[in-house]
């Protein structure tokens, strides 16, 4: 417990000093694209229609200036925000009175508290904690807590960095201390080496650039769980997992009709190529999988041709046998020239791993124009996104 406290206070620090998620600062234009970009996400990437939040209780632990919860109190949930930096509690509550009527407003409760200390015989239809838990010293135990407010039949939203999307930036964190001295020297580091992704995160999110050094570098504490370990944690709470975002591998073969249903928690490293995407990802989806679909229209073109052959069987119109002995063979030669975005991954990884190689000899001896060189030759190494870092879960208390 002492060493979970020490690590809250040197957090809450960090916090106070640099608030790391006020994201459109009461301005009604900035909020109005930032909610329709939220209920996109809820209601597609997380399944979840916001008509399901009415008249819901709903407790957001690390709730912080309460930028990401507002939208679902005016989606109907009564929200309880929690978070232990006072000034970020009292930003919220202002943030909901600029934003609600008198009526609304008083239907949500703002409570400073740490996780960990937080005590209340109630229990919600809705957990929600976005960007907290990984701040703190004992992660899985902090889901823990909060998977405790769940009532039966309640949904967790349990959203960090996942540990392989945020391996570029542990990187980055490494070579940030490894060079400097002091808070300073780490913030004119970062703007000397990382200026892209500060430019690229200042592009989306309306906050100053030392906010989003102390955010992604300065901060005491960032312990990202994995896929597998989060899974972990949903079962031990009897959790069963309802959707993530980005999604967790997308095999799915048993038919709905098999019983008893499997639980995806029993598929250890089921995520494991994911994560290895998550871990170099530099361009968005669209691009890639474009390009993948561009490279396989022969594959595609055959496969669709042999479906075909067996398709709408009738007794009086049955395929000849030569048609698809010559159709079976145009599928099997085409097999041949499939690329796998697996493969394609893979490949851009064996060089992303040499990259690093190469940037970690530059740090090594502390050579900075060698390092700015690495990185600006690289191809795949702080590039573009620099990994997906974010990943949202949502589950079930069974
Ligand atoms: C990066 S912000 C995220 C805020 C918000 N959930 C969002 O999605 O934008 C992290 C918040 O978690 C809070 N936090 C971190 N550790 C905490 C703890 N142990 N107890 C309560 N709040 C905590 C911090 O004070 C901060 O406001």
């Amino acid at each position: 417990m002492k060493k979970i406290f020490s690590t809250e206070k040197k957090v809450l620090r960090d916090f106070q000093d640099q608030n790391p998620s006020q994201y459109y600062s009461n301005q009604k234009r900035l909020y109005l694209r930032y909610k329709k970009n939220f209920e996109y996400n809820y209601t597609y990437l997380f399944k979840l229609p916001l008509k399901i939040f009415k008249g819901c209780d709903l407790i957001d632990f690390g709730a912080g200036t309460g930028d990401n919860t507002l939208f679902l109190a005016q989606s109907g949930a009564n929200c309880t925000l929690v978070d232990m930096n006072q000034h970020a509690v009292e930003k919220s509550k202002k943030l909901f009175k600029h934003f609600l009527n008198k009526d609304e407003f008083a239907k949500h409760k703002f409570i400073v508290s740490s996780i960990f200390n937080f005590k209340l015989k109630k229990r919600f239809d809705f957990v929600q904690s976005r960007g907290a838990l990984a701040h703190t010293e004992n992660p899985r135990l902090a889901f823990k807590k909060c998977a405790s407010f769940l009532k039966k039949g309640g949904m967790i939203i349990y959203g960090d960095p996942n540990q392989f999307g945020g391996f570029q930036n542990m990187l980055q964190r490494y070579i940030i201390y490894f060079l400097s001295n002091d808070k300073n020297d780490m913030i004119r580091n970062c703007e000397l080496l990382f200026k892209n992704d500060i430019d690229r995160s200042k592009k989306y999110t309306n906050r100053t650039r030392e906010e989003i050094i102390t955010d992604r570098w300065i901060v005491y504490k960032q312990n990202d769980p994995s896929f597998d370990d989060v899974m972990e944690w949903f079962k031990s709470e009897n959790i069963s997992l309802y959707s993530s975002y980005p999604p967790s591998n997308q095999f799915s073969i048993d038919s709905h009709m098999n019983f008893p249903k499997k639980k995806l928690y029993d598929l250890k490293g089921i995520n494991t190529i994911n994560e290895l995407l998550w871990m170099r990802k530099n361009k968005d989806d669209f691009n890639i999988i474009n390009n993948f679909i561009n490279k396989n229209k022969k594959f595609i073109k055959s496969q669709k041709i042999l479906s075909k052959i067996f398709s709408d069987m009738r007794v009086d119109l049955i395929p000849k046998n030569k048609k698809i002995e010559s159709v079976l063979n145009n599928y099997f030669k085409s097999l041949h020239g499939i690329k796998t975005l697996e493969n394609e991954e893979i490949e851009s990884t064996k060089i992303f791993i040499k990259e690093i190689k190469s940037l970690l000899n530059f740090v090594k001896s502390k050579n900075i124009g060698g390092i700015l060189r690495a990185i600006n030759r690289s191809k795949y190494l702080f590039k573009g996104n620099a990994g997906v870092r974010h990943v949202d879960y949502i589950g079930i208390k069974n």
